[in-house]
């Protein structure tokens, strides 16, 4: 029963669970006029303390697409936050204006604590460089959508693991799934984290790391590229040093499957060269449209009026 709850991590949600807001995502992807009245008199509330296009407008999309309302601020600059008003504050007024919450906050583990403030379901939409669940979500219907499944694939993440919450989320979710095998490809400073590694021999996963994507890229059935993350960095030096290590192109896309899928949780700076937008293999675009469908699936699952 998802009615009620929060969505802070992605593993708050089983298995079974995941697999039902895929089939919901997927019932609207194929009849959205069906669903274009479900949350008639529901109202969404976006709290956005740091900078969002896709998050903040999908979720706005999604609700506005399902018949109900949304209110709420896109930088903390123009919200009471500004004089100096708590996060739980914040969210036990706003909680009595709204029916679900849409929180993108800084601070790693925000959303954690602020969810114990909320009378309504509290969505973690990333919180600093620890999880970005609804992404995943995203990302998951897109391997759906363009895959067919969640089991028996190999999956390349390419640039900042360390930093790249949508990376870790996703890692977390497509490891429930039997026989994934996961590429790590990263320059040294910007590795996957440790823990993820220990939860991966937990399960029993199969993954190995790698410098060089032109090395792996031909054994891949789903390329995941990431930006290197400027606002993550304490030293500007590192940042221009690593930020332009990986950058997709055509050349080197010709080692790739022929059924390779690519995505990117976007925005995109250099990494992906403008030229591979034309290879019918890239899907970040499609997978940014997905985001509405898997933001109007949950937001139906938490409010239980599917
Ligand atoms: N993918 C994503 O989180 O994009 P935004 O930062 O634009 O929301």
């Amino acid at each position: 029963m998802l009615k009620g709850r929060n969505l802070i991590n992605t593993d708050d949600f089983s298995v079974e669970e995941i697999d039902e807001i895929m089939a919901l995502a997927q019932d609207i992807n194929k009849s959205p006029e069906n669903f274009s009245n479900s949350c008639r008199g529901k109202i969404l509330g976006t709290l956005f303390f740091e900078p969002s296009t896709r998050t903040r407008l999908s979720f706005e999309s999604a609700i506005h697409r399902l018949g109900g309302d949304c209110i709420g601020f896109s930088e903390s600059q123009s919200s009471s936050t500004s004089k100096g008003e708590s996060l739980a504050d914040t969210i036990k007024t706003v909680s009595n204006y709204v029916d679900v919450i849409a929180m993108r906050h800084p601070k790693e583990g925000s959303s954690n604590w602020g969810s114990h403030y909320s009378s309504v379901p509290l969505i973690n939409s990333g919180d600093g460089g620890h999880q970005h669940p609804t992404q995943t979500l995203t990302d998951m219907l897109t391997i759906k959508e363009t895959k067919g499944k969640f089991s028996g694939l190999t999956i390349g993440f390419c640039g900042d693991l360390k930093f790249g919450r949508t990376v870790h989320s996703l890692t977390k979710a497509m490891s429930n799934y039997d026989d994934n095998h996961f590429v790590f490809i990263s320059p040294e400073e910007l590795q996957i984290p440790e823990y993820l590694k220990i939860e991966l021999d937990n399960k029993k996963c199969s993954y190995e790391e790698a410098k060089k994507l032109e090395k792996v890229i031909g054994q891949l059935d789903i390329l995941y590229m990431t930006r290197v993350q400027k606002e993550r960095f304490f030293n500007e030096a590192d940042y221009i040093r690593l930020k332009d290590r990986y950058i997709l192109d055509n050349r080197k896309l010709k080692d790739a499957k022929s059924d390779l899928v690519i995505l990117h949780p976007l925005p995109r700076v250099n990494e992906i060269a403008v030229e591979v937008d034309d290879d019918p293999r890239a899907m970040y675009f499609e997978q940014a449209r997905y985001g509405v469908i898997a933001r109007m699936a949950l937001i139906l699952k938490l409010l239980g009026v599917e």
